[in-house]
């Protein structure tokens, strides 16, 4: 469908599971040359999964083993990527992390590591981005996975929504600085999606009730809705769109709770 992006250069971080997962093998399906980050060796075989959607779909795939919270493994991605394929065009950073803890008994420790990997890894990973493509005065894309939770506040998960927040008007900063090069910024923001982590509290009956509650479409999203959202925006399809936020979940954000119409 995404035409434009057949032999684009793409890194997606974050990619042995769930919505990175999807996303890589969306871009392998449009026959990108996919850079598939992964921090955990826990997700080899579905790794391998991937690398074979892609390849088998006519894209190319390698995997990168690095810890986006870690300055140097994220250069080294983007130095590897630019070694094996030549250059880099999109910049996914997808990587995240989240469980829930009490403000009151969060440790600096458990607050910062949310941060680290949700914040300061796509800080990263957009500044070395930036740079490449500076360098190459190449007109390329950055998308952030970001979260309904940059604006619907969220108990027990502070460090999370922090950063998920932050990365909201981290994009908007940094697409307001590098538009005028060309370069294209933007979050896709996912609800409530299956996904490896989110299954097991989702096949709890009464936390799916709960969250169907708070979803207006009335059913849980999969990585492959949000995954249509990427390749739209990384594609010239969105050519005109910069820093903007697109919500992929099923009308959470919309105030729910105002939908039997009183109130
Ligand atoms: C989280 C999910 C959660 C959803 C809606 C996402 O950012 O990763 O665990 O279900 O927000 O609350």
């Amino acid at each position: 469908m995404f035409a434009d992006l057949k032999n684009k250069v793409v890194i997606i971080t974050g990619a042995g599971s769930g919505i990175g997962k999807s996303i890589a093998e969306n871009f392998g399906k449009a026959q990108a040359k996919v850079v598939l980050n992964y921090r955990s060796d826990k997700h080899h075989d579905e790794l391998n999964e991937a690398k074979e959607i892609i390849t088998n779909a006519g894209g190319e795939a390698i995997t990168v083993q690095g810890d986006v919270a870690v300055e140097e493994d994220v250069k080294n991605l983007v130095q590897t990527t630019i070694d094996h394929f030549g250059t880099l065009d999109i910049m996914i950073n997808n990587a995240g992390f989240e469980k829930a803890i009490p403000s009151h008994e969060m440790s600096l420790q458990e607050w910062q590591k949310v941060i680290d990997i949700n914040l300061t890894g796509a800080f990263i990973g957009s500044r070395e981005a930036i740079n490449h493509f500076l360098k190459e005065d190449k007109q390329g894309v950055i998308i952030n996975t970001a979260s309904v939770h940059d604006r619907i506040p969220w108990p027990n998960y502070v460090n999370y929504a922090a950063s998920k927040g932050g990365l909201k008007l981290m994009m908007e900063t940094m697409s307001m600085e590098y538009a005028q090069y060309g370069i294209r910024i933007n979050n896709v923001s996912p609800g409530a999606i299956v996904t490896e982590h989110t299954k097991e509290k989702f096949s709890d009956p009464q936390t799916r009730d709960e969250t169907l509650d708070m979803i207006p479409a009335r059913k849980i999203g999969e990585p492959q809705d949000v995954a249509n959202v990427v390749l739209f925006l990384a594609s010239d399809f969105s050519s005109y769109v910069h820093g903007t936020t697109i919500y992929v979940d099923g009308g959470m954000t919309n105030y729910p709770a105002f939908m039997g119409g009183k109130g």
